[in-house]
């Protein structure tokens, strides 16, 4: 393993993983020193019943607390800003995230705004743009899907008015404490099990594939993607009654997305994400099926910058590898994306999501002024006209 590398950080929240552990809710905000609490969520959230679970520690301790529960996907910033100003006026003192990405994001950046003079979208802006003023309220980060890792991330993206995703990375948007409790997964619907389980498979290649790699991100990143290939099947289909499954990805989740905090100096999610960025704002579709629509395309155009670690990655998908030359050994890895994708049932194809052939310009043109960085951080050299064939070989 080719992991003799510069300098990494690896830095991560206190993490709290296992079956039942939001239980211990109450004592961790008690261990952090709240005393009014905001739980953070989002109505499909409320409907799952799983909001109950976060309150009844939350009393069982004899904590107040409050609800905001008008989160929507993908962070827009005024919902942010609503937030926010909800957990300003009521004089909170820490807040609980719970759901998705998308729950958690908007949770990150209203603990730092809530303590801002000014709730104004501008200063939300400024602070995924230029970095927050300070640290913020503190943070417990509940994750109900397995797939964004937000809950351990240094990271919060939202959307702006304009439709275009901001990313912010800064320390400051790491939780205190994350809570990883497969229970919060259990009646995860199938789609989203599937679309949420591949993000986290696309974080663990984009660790293990970036330019710089170190020893600690490569041994998860390479156990992350085992226990997706291995689990995330079972998830889909049966997860309601296998634990285990569930078990398998919340962790594969978690750590998928620490592999790219610890994964050295280069941007953290790399090409994958932003042209699955670029292709989700303009289709409307999911971050999930946006990245798998690409990923194919872009290991078949990578492949021959690590053929090594695209041979061990479908070594570690299932594929038989043994005396196959090295190349051979490598598309393997296409083929064993191409099949767990199709086992759960995501659409194959950029035609079969409804997108026109005339569009692809557009994707392209968002791609290159928007994610300068992370194409410059591909392992090949990618030109405009490069990106069109991807993304015509994916359509
Ligand atoms: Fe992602």
């Amino acid at each position: 393993m080719g992991s003799f590398a510069g300098p990494f950080w690896a830095r991560l929240p206190y993490t709290l993983i296992g079956t039942g552990t939001v239980e211990q809710l109450g004592e961790m905000v008690k261990h952090l020193g709240g005393n009014k609490v905001l739980v953070v969520t989002d109505p499909g959230v409320v409907q799952a019943g799983l909001l109950e679970k976060v309150k009844q520690p939350l009393e069982k301790e004899h904590i107040e607390f409050g609800v905001f529960d008008k989160c929507e996907p993908n962070c827009p910033i005024h919902v942010a800003q609503a937030c926010a100003q909800f957990a300003k006026d009521g004089g909170y003192d820490l807040m609980v995230g719970l759901g998705g990405g998308s729950t958690l994001d908007t949770t990150k950046l209203a603990s730092i705004t809530a303590t801002a003079k000014d709730v104004s979208l501008e200063n939300i802006r400024s602070y995924v743009t230029s970095g927050p003023p300070g640290r913020g309220l503190q943070t417990i980060l509940i994750p109900t899907t397995a797939g964004t890792g937000s809950e351990i991330s240094p990271v919060a993206v939202l959307v702006d008015v304009d439709g275009v995703k901001k990313v912010g990375r800064h320390e400051y948007y790491l939780a205190r404490v994350a809570i990883v409790d497969p229970l919060m997964t259990q009646y995860l619907p199938p789609a989203i099990t599937a679309q949420t389980g591949i993000d986290a498979l696309s974080h663990a290649f984009e660790a293990y594939l970036c330019p710089t790699p170190n020893i600690l991100a490569d041994t998860l990143a390479e156990m992350t993607i085992k226990l997706i290939s291995d689990n995330l099947r079972t998830a889909y289909r049966s997860g309601a009654q296998n634990l285990e499954a569930r078990y398998n990805m919340a962790i594969a989740a978690t750590y998928a997305m620490s592999t790219l905090f610890i994964s050295g100096p280069t941007p953290n999610v790399s090409l994958y994400h932003a042209m699955g960025h670029s292709l989700q704002i303009e289709a409307k579709t999911t971050h999930g099926i946006s990245l798998y629509l690409v990923m194919p395309v872009i290991m078949e155009y990578n492949l021959l910058a690590t053929p090594e670690r695209f041979a061990r990655i479908a070594n570690l998908m299932g594929e038989k590898i043994e005396g196959l030359p090295l190349q051979e050994a490598a598309s393997k890895s296409i083929d064993a994306v191409k099949q767990l994708a199709m086992d759960v049932d995501l659409p194959q194809r950029l035609r079969d999501i409804g997108v026109k052939k005339e569009q692809i310009p557009k994707f392209v043109e968002v791609l290159f002024s928007n994610y300068a960085a992370r194409i410059k951080a591909n392992p090949r050299p990618i030109s405009r006209e490069d990106a069109i064939k991807l993304y015509e070989s994916a359509w």
